[in-house]
């Protein structure tokens, strides 16, 4: 891969409002990390509160990194009780729930909520430093609670999204053999409700543990959250944790069947959430932010929770989905909030765009001053939309890449720094080094290329786990440096455009999935002998997800069932898996060794031209399973 590319994006300067504040700031930032890197790093870590000061600021021993390793420090007392002396009653947590209900939770409040859950946990459950708990809660302040009451005794916590079926849930509960599981009795999800806790115990029912307690928001009975930990004092002593101590891991897919348990330390990820938060969003007193994510994502982990907790702001958390009841309710709690800055993903603002224009006009959007996008490349139309009819052309957008692996935010102009360039992400945070390489791991400008991040950084993960080899070999075997998974290109100014993956990892939606799960998905049922999946172009999700299934002798393809293939994706992973089309072929295109050639189903479907055909064993097979493209 590196084919030349023409680069022709437009430049916007910085509102005038960002620009003389930021300036000297910035440059300052840059021109130090420059001189002295690791002095640099040292500076970002002293803004956090440390039991003890560290003496050793990087190791590095190719791939393991152990940052700031002799200092010892808790996560929560940063987040809560650090600010309890100032800022006990400022507002921490905005939560409005789907049905509209809205709660406002102090800082001391929720450090309260913490330690009761925090004390719960050691007294109830003899959870200790280390154990895994996973966390399958909806986006309510309770999930929040827990991921912090984890970080207050030591304990790793794991966040499964709760849009994960069964199945799914089972996987990470068994791999990361978690010692408790916390859920709630149900989630609110578009006027109906999810019974998690049935999802919680039908996923036991699949583990080798299926005794492990389950404490329940709204569950009744002796491990009702609420009756537990209202039984509980208010103050908890917090576990010292040296700074390599594991935080969390949180599941993400790969190239295989099986999900990742990516791990994050305690001190240097918490580095990189307080600085990125504070430095790319301009996060100040008297802001409310809001990040649309899911606390099941990574970006739900580090701009939900952590990074506005570390740095006292006021956090927006929102239940609900962006257009139910209506397709104002984004803008209609942005209005009723005051928020300052919206941080969303790209396909979110691709469906706004679709509906009515006079929808957002409807609203004041006036308390706007900043806007975000992640998880996937924002095009230029759908940035330009963003800035106009969004931020009215006064907000800076911070497109932002990242990844669970990397913990925080990598690439992006900054307010009042960059000038913004539409679909390009932009520049390293000051203190990071990431580039563009070719195969022969050189430096690239201009031409499409690997993205990869060529010095150790704080939040970086610390491995999968469990599995050691597998995180050398995915991120550590291509070049000397750290893999992203991503193809790039960097423009004159040196600027990044993340283009996408280039491993088999679709990106539907802003949420990773890998084909092999929902190919191993596919042939677990009856009637399936093969499958292969792949992602295609949309227009809203970026991409959404068709697949190719060989039946077995003995079933006939019908309406009845593609439908029951697509429900067997949803019930083994997620609806958020769901094939758009899945297309019953009497063969895969594959090579003379075997390899099933997916480029050519993606171009099929999407009726680019075909590459190269001459490697495949049957290359009559392509007009057939064209044809079936067609009809489908
Ligand atoms: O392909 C890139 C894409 O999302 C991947 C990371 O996914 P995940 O670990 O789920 O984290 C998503 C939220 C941080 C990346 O490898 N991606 C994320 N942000 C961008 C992006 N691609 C282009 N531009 C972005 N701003």
């Amino acid at each position: 891969m590196s084919n030349q590319l023409t680069f022709d994006v437009s430049t916007i300067d910085q509102p005038s409002s960002f620009k003389d504040e930021r300036f000297d700031m910035i440059h300052q930032l840059y021109t130090e990390a420059k001189q002295d890197r690791l002095a640099f790093w040292n500076n970002q870590a002293n803004q956090l509160v440390w039991q003890k000061k560290w003496t050793n600021t990087l190791m590095w021993d190719r791939p393991h990194a152990r940052w700031f390793s002799d200092g010892i420090l808790n996560a929560a007392d940063n987040c809560l009780d650090a600010h309890l002396t100032t800022n006990a009653k400022k507002t921490a947590i905005i939560w409005e729930s789907e049905t509209g209900d809205v709660v406002h939770i102090t800082y001391e409040e929720l450090s309260k909520l913490v330690n009761q859950l925090a004390n719960c946990l050691r007294a109830d459950f003899n959870i200790q430093k280390g154990d895994r708990v996973t966390i399958y809660l909806p986006q309510t302040p309770e999930a929040a609670v827990a991921m912090l009451a984890c970080a207050k005794i030591g304990a790793i916590h794991s966040v499964v999204f709760a849009g994960f079926s069964a199945p799914s849930l089972a996987e990470r509960i068994k791999d990361s053999s978690s010692s408790l599981i916390i859920t709630a009795l149900d989630a609110n999800r578009r006027g109906k409700r999810i019974p998690l806790l049935n999802m919680v115990h039908d996923a036991l029912k699949q583990t080798p543990t299926p005794h492990v307690p389950v404490l329940t928001v709204n569950g009744g009975g002796e491990n009702d959250f609420y009756s537990r930990i209202n039984a509980q004092p208010t103050q908890c002593q917090s576990e010292p944790m040296a700074s390599e101590d594991p935080l969390f891991m949180l599941y993400t897919s790969g190239t295989t069947g099986q999900p990742k348990g990516i791990l994050h330390s305690t001190g240097g990820y918490l580095t990189h959430a307080k600085y990125s938060t504070k430095l790319v969003f301009d996060l100040t007193p008297s802001d409310i932010f809001w990040c649309t994510a899911d606390v099941g994502w990574i970006t739900g982990h580090t701009y939900v929770v952590y990074g506005p907790l570390l740095n006292g702001g006021t956090i927006l958390m929102f239940e609900g989905t962006p257009d139910y009841p209506n397709k104002g309710r984004f803008w209609e709690c942005i209005e009723k909030h005051r928020v300052s800055i919206f941080y969303t993903a790209p396909t979110a603002i691709r469906a706004f765009m679709k509906d009515d224009p006079s929808i957002p006009q409807q609203f004041d959007l006036s308390s706007l001053r900043l806007l975000g996008s992640v998880g996937e490349p924002i095009n230029p139309e759908a940035w330009h939309w963003y800035y106009r009819t969004i931020g009215k052309s006064r907000c800076p957008i911070v497109d932002t890449w990242w990844q669970t692996e990397t913990g925080g935010i990598m690439l992006t102009s900054l307010p009042g720094y960059h000038p913004m360039k539409p679909g390009v992400a932009g520049a390293p945070l000051p203190g990071l080094s990431i580039d563009v390489l070719s195969q022969d791991a050189l430096s690239l400008q201009n031409t499409r290329g690997f993205l990869s991040v060529t010095e150790p950084w704080p939040s970086m993960t610390r491995g999968i786990w469990n599995n050691t080899e597998r995180f050398k070999d995915i991120y550590w075997s291509t070049f000397d440096t750290y893999f992203a998974g991503d193809s790039a290109y960097k423009d004159d100014d040196n600027d990044i455009c993340v283009i996408g993956r280039v491993d088999d990892v679709l990106n539907v939606a802003g949420h990773r999935i890998g084909t092999m799960e929902i190919e191993s998905a596919l042939v677990a049922h009856d009637a399936v002998a093969e499958a292969a999946v792949v992602g295609v172009h949309d227009d809203i999700k970026g991409q959404s997800i068709a697949a190719f299934v060989i039946l077995n002798c003995n079933h006939q393809e019908s309406p009845a069932l593609l439908e029951s293939l697509k429900a067997q994706v949803v019930t083994s992973i997620s609806p958020i898996a769901k094939p758009k089309m899945v297309i019953v072929t009497p063969e895969l295109p594959k090579t003379r060794s075997g390899k099933i050639m997916r480029r050519l189903l993606k171009q099929l479907v999407e009726k680019t031209p075909l590459g190269d055909i001459t490697t495949l064993a049957q290359p009559d097979i392509i007009p057939i399973i064209q044809k079936k493209v067609e009809l489908s």
